[in-house]
């Protein structure tokens, strides 16, 4: 199956393009609502948005307003990206404070903080965050924790400040990776991309740049756990095999047998999958979003699995329904630990989250007899047709609503 290009790529590296006062192009961007809502938000502000094909062509003359709005950011919280460059280039944002997934309080403390560093003044009333600044400058900035969000926020402020910014602490997603290769693509001077240490000199101005986005990791990992949840066969085409060398190493602790050739990955699994315990972290760690897909999983492993969710603080919606299926599931705090049982039941559950949604479904793909999903809307934030894309691998699915 061939897998998309990564939604949290495509989200950052679009933001991205309202720096630039030429046009930019996007192959291969996904239409999933995720990317529909950025667009509607940048649209708003004034950009100039054209599709030929599956390319995105973006340009943000002037601007219309700076103000982002609640009824949009509430259901992106990377709408808040948009910050930065607006910021970096304009000296203003005024964005409605952000929401998105129920998965924690994900505040954005870091964002702003380094905003602050770099001379910008910060209001926050009336449920807006409003930024100004008469130019950002250079500053030492070091993230107490790794978040991709505020790396990439500040990454792209920083492009067109006056001096250079040194980031420390920053994190090491391939996202974050491949916003710092389009930026670089733009003409912005960047150093140390990929590690923990960022070093940016600002420059006047970036022009346009044709880029492609990473391949989606978490999309690959979710149809690969979909693979090892059913005893299947799956193999997906055109990904960084490298992307994914931690949720490869804990589907072979489960019993699968991984063959990596070029740009693929095939997947065989036996029956029922060994137990294994997964610890979400930064990259290089197992991803927090294929915590849920790995869960269901696991909810028929052979023994006990304990899970540790390191990242969010509240990302186990999705365990009371996986719960409602059979499931074994006892959660303490950030641990989950997971019985395995020879079957789950198909019933009703309700999705509260992407990724949530996408455990769901998996468990719903191995459970015995029909079941309902609830909610699934939320796997059109994340996944573009992923009931044919399913099918498409042999499972019975369906959408009713
Ligand atoms: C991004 C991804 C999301 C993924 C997450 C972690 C996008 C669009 N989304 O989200 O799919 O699950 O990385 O890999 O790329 N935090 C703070 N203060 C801040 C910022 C973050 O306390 O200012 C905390 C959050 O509450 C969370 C942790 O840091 O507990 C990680 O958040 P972060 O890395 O920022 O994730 P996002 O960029 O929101």
């Amino acid at each position: 199956m061939e897998i998309d290009r990564a939604k949290n790529a495509v989200l950052p590296i679009l933001a991205a393009t309202l720096l630039s006062q030429t046009t930019t192009t996007l192959r291969d961007v996904p239409l999933i609502d995720d990317v529909d809502v950025l667009l509607r938000l940048m649209k708003i502000i004034g950009a100039r948005i054209e599709r030929s094909g599956h390319d995105i062509m973006v340009s943000l003359p002037t601007v219309a307003t700076f103000e982002a709005p609640y009824y949009l950011t509430s259901r992106l919280r990377a709408s808040f990206l948009l910050a930065g460059p607006l910021l970096g280039r304009f000296g203003r944002a005024d964005m409605a404070m952000p929401g998105g997934c129920a998965i924690g309080s994900r505040p954005v403390d870091l964002h702003l903080k380094g905003f602050e560093a770099m001379g910008a003044r910060v209001d926050l009333t009336q449920g807006m965050i409003r930024l100004r600044s008469e130019g950002l400058r250079g500053a030492e900035i070091h993230l107490d924790y790794p978040s991709v969000g505020a790396t990439e926020n500040l990454l792209m402020a920083a492009t067109l400040a006056h001096g250079t910014t040194i980031i420390t602490g920053a994190a090491v997603e391939p996202e974050v990776v491949d916003l710092g290769s389009f930026l670089l693509a733009m003409g912005a001077r960047i150093q140390g991309v990929g590690t923990h240490l960022l070093a940016i000199e600002g420059v006047s101005h970036v022009g346009g740049a044709l880029f492609a986005p990473i391949p989606d990791r978490i999309e690959a990992g979710t149809y690969l756990l979909a693979g090892a949840a059913t005893g299947g066969d799956v193999t997906v085409r055109g990904v960084v095999p490298d992307h994914l060398a931690s949720v490869l190493a804990k589907l072979k602790e489960g019993g699968c047998e991984i063959e990596v050739n070029g740009r693929d990955i095939r997947l065989r699994a036996g029956e029922r999958p060994l137990a294994t315990d997964i610890r979400t972290h930064p990259y290089p760690g197992f991803p927090t979003d294929l915590q849920a897909p790995f869960m269901a999983l696991l909810c028929r492993g052979r023994g006990r699995s304990v899970i540790v969710e390191t990242v969010f603080e509240s990302r186990y919606n999705h365990v009371g329904e996986l719960r409602r299926m059979g499931a074994h599931i006892r959660v303490d705090g950030q641990t989950a630990i997971v019985e395995g049982v020879e079957n789950l039941e198909g019933v009703e559950v309700r999705a509260r989250d992407l990724r949530g949604a996408a455990g769901l479904t998996l468990a719903a793909l191995t459970a015995q007899g029909e079941s309902e999903i609830r909610g699934a809307e939320y796997l059109d934030r994340g996944y573009r047709n992923i009931e044919a894309k399913l099918a498409s691998l042999g499972a019975d699915i369906e959408r009713i609503a």
